[in-house]
Protein backbone atom coordinates (compact mmCIF):
# COMPACT_ATOMS: atom_id res chain seq x y z
CA UNK A 1 0.00 0.00 0.00
CA UNK A 2 1.39 3.69 -0.89
CA UNK A 3 -0.96 5.97 0.32
CA UNK A 4 -4.29 4.89 -1.13
CA UNK A 5 -3.61 6.64 -4.52
CA UNK A 6 -4.74 4.40 -7.06
CA UNK A 7 -1.70 2.77 -9.40
CA UNK A 8 -2.33 3.87 -12.76
CA UNK A 9 -2.49 4.16 -16.02
CA UNK A 10 -5.71 2.90 -15.67
CA UNK A 11 -8.22 2.95 -18.58
CA UNK A 12 -11.60 2.20 -20.17
CA UNK A 13 -11.82 -0.40 -22.35
CA UNK A 14 -14.14 -2.30 -24.65
CA UNK A 15 -12.45 -5.97 -24.41
CA UNK A 16 -13.78 -8.90 -26.55
CA UNK A 17 -15.46 -11.94 -25.20
CA UNK A 18 -13.77 -15.09 -25.98
CA UNK A 19 -15.63 -17.66 -24.13
CA UNK A 20 -18.53 -17.50 -21.63
CA UNK A 21 -19.10 -20.69 -19.90
CA UNK A 22 -21.03 -21.51 -16.64
CA UNK A 23 -19.35 -23.22 -13.66
CA UNK A 24 -21.54 -25.39 -12.03
CA UNK A 25 -25.04 -24.42 -10.70
CA UNK A 26 -24.34 -20.81 -9.25
CA UNK A 27 -20.89 -19.81 -11.09
CA UNK A 28 -20.18 -18.13 -14.33
CA UNK A 29 -16.34 -17.89 -16.06
CA UNK A 30 -15.96 -15.32 -18.64
CA UNK A 31 -12.52 -14.78 -20.95
CA UNK A 32 -11.75 -11.62 -22.38
CA UNK A 33 -8.95 -10.64 -25.13
CA UNK A 34 -6.64 -8.55 -23.82
CA UNK A 35 -2.99 -9.36 -23.97
CA UNK A 36 -1.58 -5.94 -22.42
CA UNK A 37 -3.90 -6.04 -19.63
CA UNK A 38 -3.82 -9.87 -18.70
CA UNK A 39 0.45 -9.74 -18.77
CA UNK A 40 0.41 -6.08 -16.24
CA UNK A 41 -2.84 -7.42 -14.01
CA UNK A 42 -1.32 -8.84 -10.67
CA UNK A 43 -3.18 -10.96 -8.22
CA UNK A 44 -5.76 -9.80 -5.50
CA UNK A 45 -6.50 -6.71 -8.17
CA UNK A 46 -9.64 -6.18 -9.74
CA UNK A 47 -11.54 -4.59 -12.37
CA UNK A 48 -14.75 -2.71 -12.68
CA UNK A 49 -16.88 -3.83 -15.54
CA UNK A 50 -19.67 -2.40 -16.96
CA UNK A 51 -22.67 -5.26 -16.90
CA UNK A 52 -24.51 -4.79 -20.16
CA UNK A 53 -26.25 -7.93 -21.95
CA UNK A 54 -26.01 -8.46 -25.21
CA UNK A 55 -29.41 -6.00 -25.78
CA UNK A 56 -27.70 -3.63 -23.42
CA UNK A 57 -29.78 -4.33 -20.66
CA UNK A 58 -28.29 -3.97 -17.02
CA UNK A 59 -27.54 -1.43 -14.24
CA UNK A 60 -26.11 1.90 -13.95
CA UNK A 61 -23.33 1.04 -12.14
CA UNK A 62 -19.73 -0.82 -12.81
CA UNK A 63 -19.45 -4.19 -10.83
CA UNK A 64 -16.47 -4.75 -9.25
CA UNK A 65 -14.40 -8.15 -9.96
CA UNK A 66 -11.14 -9.99 -9.30
CA UNK A 67 -8.76 -11.17 -11.25
CA UNK A 68 -8.95 -14.93 -11.92
CA UNK A 69 -6.82 -15.25 -14.59
CA UNK A 70 -4.02 -13.79 -15.91
CA UNK A 71 -0.12 -13.62 -17.18
CA UNK A 72 2.12 -13.04 -20.14
CA UNK A 73 0.01 -15.18 -23.09
CA UNK A 74 -2.97 -15.50 -20.85
CA UNK A 75 -6.45 -14.16 -21.37
CA UNK A 76 -7.82 -12.14 -18.82
CA UNK A 77 -10.62 -13.71 -16.76
CA UNK A 78 -13.23 -13.42 -14.39
CA UNK A 79 -15.38 -16.04 -12.50
CA UNK A 80 -18.52 -14.78 -11.13
CA UNK A 81 -20.99 -15.91 -8.24
CA UNK A 82 -24.18 -15.13 -10.21
CA UNK A 83 -27.02 -13.96 -8.03
CA UNK A 84 -28.16 -10.09 -8.90
CA UNK A 85 -29.10 -7.58 -12.08
CA UNK A 86 -25.04 -6.84 -12.68
CA UNK A 87 -23.58 -10.64 -12.71
CA UNK A 88 -26.90 -11.69 -14.26
CA UNK A 89 -25.84 -9.43 -17.31
CA UNK A 90 -22.49 -10.63 -17.28
CA UNK A 91 -23.50 -14.68 -17.35
CA UNK A 92 -25.58 -13.52 -20.60
CA UNK A 93 -22.41 -12.07 -22.46
CA UNK A 94 -21.70 -14.47 -25.29
CA UNK A 95 -18.08 -15.08 -27.41
CA UNK A 96 -18.04 -12.29 -29.54
CA UNK A 97 -19.92 -9.63 -27.61
CA UNK A 98 -18.08 -6.41 -26.27
CA UNK A 99 -17.64 -5.57 -22.69
CA UNK A 100 -16.39 -2.59 -21.32
CA UNK A 101 -13.57 -2.76 -18.62
CA UNK A 102 -11.62 0.02 -16.14
CA UNK A 103 -8.63 -1.46 -14.49
CA UNK A 104 -6.44 -3.47 -13.03
CA UNK A 105 -7.20 -1.54 -9.50
CA UNK A 106 -6.37 -1.81 -6.93
CA UNK A 107 -3.58 -2.65 -4.75
CA UNK A 108 -3.07 -6.81 -5.12
CA UNK A 109 -1.20 -9.59 -2.68
CA UNK A 110 2.64 -9.03 -1.93
CA UNK A 111 4.59 -12.62 -2.36
CA UNK A 112 7.60 -12.04 -0.69
CA UNK A 113 11.13 -13.93 -2.62
CA UNK A 114 12.24 -15.49 0.53
CA UNK A 115 9.11 -17.60 1.53
CA UNK A 116 8.74 -21.30 0.54
CA UNK A 117 5.43 -22.25 1.31
CA UNK A 118 1.87 -20.51 1.68
CA UNK A 119 -1.84 -21.36 3.21
CA UNK A 120 -4.54 -19.72 2.19
CA UNK A 121 -8.21 -20.46 3.13
CA UNK A 122 -11.07 -19.42 0.72
CA UNK A 123 -14.82 -19.38 0.72
CA UNK A 124 -17.06 -19.61 -2.08
CA UNK A 125 -16.43 -17.28 -5.13
CA UNK A 126 -13.38 -16.05 -2.74
CA UNK A 127 -11.19 -18.81 -3.82
CA UNK A 128 -11.80 -16.35 -7.49
CA UNK A 129 -9.67 -13.86 -5.64
CA UNK A 130 -6.95 -16.08 -4.58
CA UNK A 131 -7.09 -18.15 -7.80
CA UNK A 132 -4.17 -15.80 -9.52
CA UNK A 133 -1.99 -16.24 -6.16
CA UNK A 134 -0.97 -20.03 -6.38
CA UNK A 135 -0.64 -19.41 -10.06
CA UNK A 136 2.16 -16.55 -9.24
CA UNK A 137 3.47 -18.70 -6.05
CA UNK A 138 3.96 -22.04 -8.40
CA UNK A 139 5.86 -19.62 -10.63
CA UNK A 140 7.99 -18.19 -7.68
CA UNK A 141 9.06 -21.77 -6.73
CA UNK A 142 6.33 -21.38 -3.31
CA UNK A 143 4.88 -24.34 -2.25
CA UNK A 144 0.85 -23.38 -1.35
CA UNK A 145 -2.07 -25.55 0.61
CA UNK A 146 -5.16 -23.99 0.30
CA UNK A 147 -8.15 -24.92 2.39
CA UNK A 148 -11.33 -24.02 0.27
CA UNK A 149 -14.81 -23.82 2.00
CA UNK A 150 -18.19 -24.91 -0.18
CA UNK A 151 -21.80 -25.95 0.69
CA UNK A 152 -20.74 -29.39 -0.44
CA UNK A 153 -18.85 -30.90 -3.06
CA UNK A 154 -20.45 -29.77 -5.99
CA UNK A 155 -19.68 -26.38 -4.99
CA UNK A 156 -15.84 -26.72 -4.40
CA UNK A 157 -14.17 -25.45 -7.41
CA UNK A 158 -10.77 -26.83 -7.00
CA UNK A 159 -9.88 -26.67 -10.97
CA UNK A 160 -11.10 -23.30 -10.80
CA UNK A 161 -8.57 -22.80 -8.09
CA UNK A 162 -5.86 -24.64 -8.91
CA UNK A 163 -5.46 -24.35 -12.31
CA UNK A 164 -2.07 -26.44 -12.83
CA UNK A 165 -0.48 -24.89 -10.44
CA UNK A 166 -0.06 -27.96 -8.18
CA UNK A 167 -1.25 -26.29 -5.24
CA UNK A 168 -2.56 -29.25 -2.78
CA UNK A 169 -6.11 -28.87 -2.30
CA UNK A 170 -7.84 -29.39 1.30
CA UNK A 171 -11.40 -29.07 1.22
CA UNK A 172 -14.24 -28.52 3.76
CA UNK A 173 -18.03 -28.88 3.10
CA UNK A 174 -21.04 -27.54 4.95
CA UNK A 175 -22.97 -30.40 3.72
CA UNK A 176 -20.66 -32.86 5.88
CA UNK A 177 -20.17 -30.51 8.55
CA UNK A 178 -15.91 -30.58 7.88
CA UNK A 179 -16.59 -26.61 7.22
CA UNK A 180 -17.50 -25.28 10.73
CA UNK A 181 -15.27 -23.06 12.37
CA UNK A 182 -14.18 -25.64 15.19
CA UNK A 183 -12.97 -28.04 12.53
CA UNK A 184 -11.39 -25.45 10.01
CA UNK A 185 -9.62 -24.22 13.65
CA UNK A 186 -7.99 -27.97 14.17
CA UNK A 187 -7.46 -28.39 10.72
CA UNK A 188 -5.44 -25.41 10.49
CA UNK A 189 -3.59 -26.30 13.99
CA UNK A 190 -2.37 -29.36 12.41
CA UNK A 191 -1.09 -27.64 9.26
CA UNK A 192 0.57 -25.17 10.82
CA UNK A 193 2.20 -28.35 13.47
CA UNK A 194 3.38 -30.15 10.50
CA UNK A 195 4.41 -27.92 7.70
CA UNK A 196 4.54 -24.47 9.09
CA UNK A 197 3.52 -21.39 6.61
CA UNK A 198 5.73 -18.58 6.09
CA UNK A 199 2.40 -16.66 5.13
CA UNK A 200 -1.44 -16.99 5.18
CA UNK A 201 -4.10 -15.89 2.95
CA UNK A 202 -7.44 -15.16 2.84
CA UNK A 203 -11.01 -13.83 1.06
CA UNK A 204 -14.55 -14.52 1.13
CA UNK A 205 -15.65 -15.61 4.84
CA UNK A 206 -16.06 -13.29 7.82
CA UNK A 207 -15.43 -15.94 9.87
CA UNK A 208 -12.99 -17.73 8.53
CA UNK A 209 -10.46 -14.40 8.76
CA UNK A 210 -11.41 -14.08 11.95
CA UNK A 211 -9.88 -17.40 12.83
CA UNK A 212 -6.91 -17.23 10.33
CA UNK A 213 -6.50 -13.88 11.89
CA UNK A 214 -6.70 -15.12 15.54
CA UNK A 215 -4.40 -18.40 14.75
CA UNK A 216 -1.64 -16.22 12.54
CA UNK A 217 -1.10 -13.70 15.52
CA UNK A 218 -0.79 -16.92 18.16
CA UNK A 219 1.73 -18.61 15.61
CA UNK A 220 3.34 -14.74 14.41
CA UNK A 221 2.57 -15.65 10.81
CA UNK A 222 1.69 -12.69 8.84
CA UNK A 223 -1.12 -12.62 6.52
CA UNK A 224 -3.10 -10.63 3.99
CA UNK A 225 -6.72 -10.60 3.34
CA UNK A 226 -8.70 -9.36 0.23
CA UNK A 227 -11.67 -7.37 1.63
CA UNK A 228 -14.86 -6.72 -0.32
CA UNK A 229 -17.12 -3.70 -0.29
CA UNK A 230 -19.98 -2.42 -2.49
CA UNK A 231 -18.61 0.02 -4.90
CA UNK A 232 -19.61 3.25 -6.71
CA UNK A 233 -16.61 4.94 -8.80
CA UNK A 234 -14.10 2.19 -8.03
CA UNK A 235 -11.39 5.22 -8.37
CA UNK A 236 -10.71 6.63 -5.21
CA UNK A 237 -13.40 9.26 -5.42
CA UNK A 238 -16.83 8.41 -4.00
CA UNK A 239 -15.87 6.91 -0.63
CA UNK A 240 -18.54 4.45 -0.75
CA UNK A 241 -16.09 1.31 -0.22
CA UNK A 242 -14.83 2.16 2.88
CA UNK A 243 -13.82 -0.34 5.61
CA UNK A 244 -12.35 -0.07 9.01
CA UNK A 245 -8.80 -1.09 9.12
CA UNK A 246 -6.28 -0.68 12.02
CA UNK A 247 -3.34 2.10 10.13
CA UNK A 248 0.26 1.90 11.20
CA UNK A 249 -0.10 3.47 14.60
CA UNK A 250 -3.19 1.06 15.58
CA UNK A 251 -5.94 3.66 14.58
CA UNK A 252 -9.00 2.41 13.29
CA UNK A 253 -8.99 4.02 10.27
CA UNK A 254 -11.92 4.45 7.12
CA UNK A 255 -9.58 3.02 4.48
CA UNK A 256 -11.57 2.94 0.71
CA UNK A 257 -11.07 -0.88 -0.12
CA UNK A 258 -10.79 0.15 -4.26
CA UNK A 259 -7.91 2.85 -3.50
CA UNK A 260 -5.87 1.12 -0.40
CA UNK A 261 -7.08 -2.64 -1.15
CA UNK A 262 -8.62 -4.57 -1.63
CA UNK A 263 -5.79 -6.42 0.16
CA UNK A 264 -4.94 -5.97 3.40
CA UNK A 265 -2.37 -6.48 6.11
CA UNK A 266 -4.73 -10.05 7.78
CA UNK A 267 -4.31 -7.97 11.59
CA UNK A 268 -4.71 -4.89 10.60
CA UNK A 269 -8.29 -5.07 8.83
CA UNK A 270 -11.41 -5.25 10.81
CA UNK A 271 -14.47 -7.90 10.61
CA UNK A 272 -17.41 -6.90 8.71
C1 LIG B 1 -12.68 -6.00 -4.99
C2 LIG B 1 -13.85 -6.91 -5.24
C3 LIG B 1 -13.66 -8.09 -5.92
C4 LIG B 1 -14.76 -8.94 -6.19
N1 LIG B 1 -14.54 -10.07 -6.88
C5 LIG B 1 -15.56 -10.89 -7.16
C6 LIG B 1 -15.36 -12.06 -7.94
O1 LIG B 1 -14.24 -12.39 -8.35
N2 LIG B 1 -16.44 -12.83 -8.22
C7 LIG B 1 -17.71 -12.50 -7.77
O2 LIG B 1 -18.65 -13.24 -8.05
N3 LIG B 1 -17.92 -11.42 -7.03
C8 LIG B 1 -16.89 -10.58 -6.73
N4 LIG B 1 -17.12 -9.45 -5.99
C9 LIG B 1 -18.49 -9.16 -5.53
C10 LIG B 1 -19.27 -8.59 -6.70
O3 LIG B 1 -18.78 -7.31 -7.03
C11 LIG B 1 -20.75 -8.49 -6.32
O4 LIG B 1 -21.25 -9.78 -6.07
C12 LIG B 1 -21.51 -7.90 -7.46
O5 LIG B 1 -21.27 -6.52 -7.48
C13 LIG B 1 -22.99 -8.15 -7.31
O6 LIG B 1 -23.62 -7.45 -8.35
P1 LIG B 1 -25.08 -7.83 -8.83
O7 LIG B 1 -25.63 -6.67 -9.58
O8 LIG B 1 -25.08 -9.15 -9.53
O9 LIG B 1 -25.84 -8.05 -7.51
P2 LIG B 1 -26.59 -6.94 -6.66
O10 LIG B 1 -28.04 -7.03 -7.01
O11 LIG B 1 -25.92 -5.61 -6.70
O12 LIG B 1 -26.33 -7.56 -5.26
C14 LIG B 1 -26.72 -8.89 -4.95
C15 LIG B 1 -26.32 -9.12 -3.52
O13 LIG B 1 -24.91 -9.01 -3.38
C16 LIG B 1 -24.55 -8.02 -2.44
N5 LIG B 1 -23.35 -7.37 -2.93
C17 LIG B 1 -23.25 -6.52 -3.97
N6 LIG B 1 -21.99 -6.09 -4.11
C18 LIG B 1 -21.28 -6.68 -3.14
C19 LIG B 1 -19.93 -6.64 -2.74
N7 LIG B 1 -19.04 -5.89 -3.36
N8 LIG B 1 -19.55 -7.38 -1.70
C20 LIG B 1 -20.42 -8.14 -1.03
N9 LIG B 1 -21.71 -8.23 -1.36
C21 LIG B 1 -22.14 -7.50 -2.39
C22 LIG B 1 -25.74 -7.11 -2.37
O14 LIG B 1 -25.81 -6.45 -1.12
C23 LIG B 1 -26.89 -8.06 -2.57
O15 LIG B 1 -27.23 -8.73 -1.38
C24 LIG B 1 -16.05 -8.60 -5.71
C25 LIG B 1 -16.24 -7.40 -4.99
C26 LIG B 1 -15.15 -6.59 -4.76
C27 LIG B 1 -15.35 -5.31 -3.99
S1 LIG C 1 -15.72 3.00 -4.86
FE1 LIG C 1 -15.51 5.16 -4.92
S2 LIG C 1 -13.89 5.50 -3.50
FE2 LIG C 1 -14.01 3.33 -3.60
Amino acid sequence: MDGGVPPFPVEERSLRVTESAAVGRRYHRLLLDAPDLSARARPGQFFHLLCRDGAGNGPYLRRPMSIWRCGPGQPLGFLLHVKGRGTTALAALRAGDALSVVGPLGHGFTLHPDWRRVLVVARGVGLATLAPLATAAAAQGIAMEAVLSARDPADLMAAEFGGGSGAAILPVFDSDGTSEVQRVELLLRARFAEARPDAVFTCGSNRLFLLLQRLAAEHGIPGQVALEQQMGCGLGMCFCCVRQVRDATGEVANLRVCAEGPVFDLQAALAW
